[in-house]
């Protein structure tokens, strides 16, 4: 089969990384891809905003499935244009998409279908954003813009003048461009945040293994929130208990929902979730894999990938076997560029990777890298995704954090701690 992947983190090398191991693949492009992603094919140098070109070379090159990485090109309506064509595509189409491309369209179908998630308010006017925030609101909440705003649109606000300042920057500043000209103003949930992932053609679903983000930049959750540096799985905070209340609360509910709007969501649904008192509740959906959440689910699947994607697709799903995954843990540590996410350089030279000996149990995936003049250099806030499995999790941080101590960069940030809370929680549980 001939497959075109779509993207350029460490999510899609790690895809790519899996992929090119299923028996079925005879050729394996990714768009634009990145230095790490062109060991596996050929990397094709068109952009994820250029939704008709991508759609135009799989027409072109007879592609057997596209795999739709980021959520971009989703919400464009990529797998729209190549349905349209005739082609398979791994992702769900602009419709189901808007579960991650519009927020306040995702709480208005939570409350419909009875989802538990947080109350929340949705406006588009600031005199009425105001009139609530001043009026009736209660304090800390959060106000998101509702469409995609890279991570970037959510502000908890502990008092009135945040919010007002919130709403403001985004209804009147322009602060996210068109991703706010709508906010949602939603109630701040307590509670250890979760994370959930399913496969699904629309009708059946098969979970994900579990894992754990670590979205803060520095070690003790301290810092700014970045798209993540660093994740492990299994999450030990998740049981089987409490999965299955996941997915008979949330998942179940969320795609038969999705089925009566009218809009059957097909390829991986990913629940971000805050673990409350009163059960799960969702914090938002995003429409494909977490990066780096999936770099460590790629790691523990044993199953061949091709065909869930393919069947995810296709619309029969039910007709296979859930997927066999490692029983050891896996963990994965991001290296950042100096100052992300903030403004960081491009360009930097990064050595010691030759030193790394990969397999399959340890691999370096590349995000933000590019090659100039014969050279591998930081290209991107998120550089590489230094990915190990070991018998254990102590063993997998040794050994992931053994490779990240023989890679260089000037400026190279990461955190020390990925998975060590879950390690010592373990410690304690024995
Ligand atoms: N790691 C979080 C995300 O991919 O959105």
């Amino acid at each position: 089969m001939r497959i075109l992947l779509i993207g350029s983190g460490a999510r899609e090398h790690s895809l790519a990384w899996k992929l090119s191991q299923s028996p079925s693949i005879s050729s394996l492009w990714t768009a634009p891809g990145n230095p790490g992603t062109a060991k596996y094919g050929e990397n094709v140098d068109l952009n994820v905003d250029n939704v008709q070109a991508i759609a135009d070379f799989a027409e072109r090159n007879k592609m057997d499935l596209v795999v739709v990485g980021p959520e971009q090109p989703l919400v464009d309506g990529l797998v729209d244009l190549l349905k349209e064509k005739g082609i398979a595509a791994f992702g769900p189409n602009r419709q189901a998409a808007e579960l991650e491309g519009s927020k306040a369209w995702c709480k208005e179908v939570l409350e419909r279908h009875r989802v538990p998630t947080g109350a929340f308010r949705a406006f588009k006017n600031v005199s009425h954003a105001i009139a609530y925030l001043d009026g009736g609101a209660r304090y800390p909440l959060v106000v998101k813009a509702s469409g995609l705003a890279a991570g970037k649109g959510v502000i908890i606000c502990q008092d009135a003048t945040t919010a007002k300042n919130a709403a403001r920057g985004m209804l009147d500043g322009n602060r996210f461009g068109e991703a706010g000209s709508t906010i949602v103003v939603e109630e701040f949930l307590v509670g250890p945040e979760a994370s959930a992932f399913c496969l699904t053609d629309g009708r059946t679903f098969i979970p994900l293994a579990t894992c754990q983000d670590h979205k803060a930049l520095r070690d003790g959750n301290k810092g700014p929130n970045t798209g993540g540096m660093g994740a492990i799985s299994p999450n030990p905070e998740i049981g089987e208990r409490t999965l299955s209340l996941i997915e008979r609360q949330v998942l179940l509910p969320t795609l038969h929902g999705m089925v009566r709007e009218g809009r059957p969501f097909q390829g991986v649904l990913f629940a971000g979730l805050i673990m409350t008192a009163g059960g799960p509740k969702v914090l938002e959906y995003n429409a494909r894999f977490g990066d780096p959440e999936c770099e460590v689910l790629m790691m523990r699947l044993d199953s061949d990938l091709l065909p869930y994607l393919m069947a995810c697709s296709q619309g029969n799903l039910e007709e296979l076997e859930a997927p066999d995954w490692d029983p050891r843990p896996a963990c994965c540590v991001v290296l950042a560029s100096g100052g992300y996410p903030d403004a960081y350089q491009k360009g930097i030279r990064i050595t010691g990777l030759e030193e790394v000996v990969e397999g399959p149990d340890l691999q370096v995936f590349h995000a933000g890298t590019t090659m100039k003049d014969g050279e591998l250099v930081t290209n991107g806030g998120r550089v590489l995704a230094v990915t190990a499995r070991g018998e254990n999790l102590a063993e997998a941080r040794r050994l992931a954090y053994e490779a990240v101590d023989k890679i260089h960069f000037e400026g190279k940030t990461y955190r020390t701690d990925i998975g060590l809370e879950a390690e010592r929680a373990l410690e304690h549980m024995q």
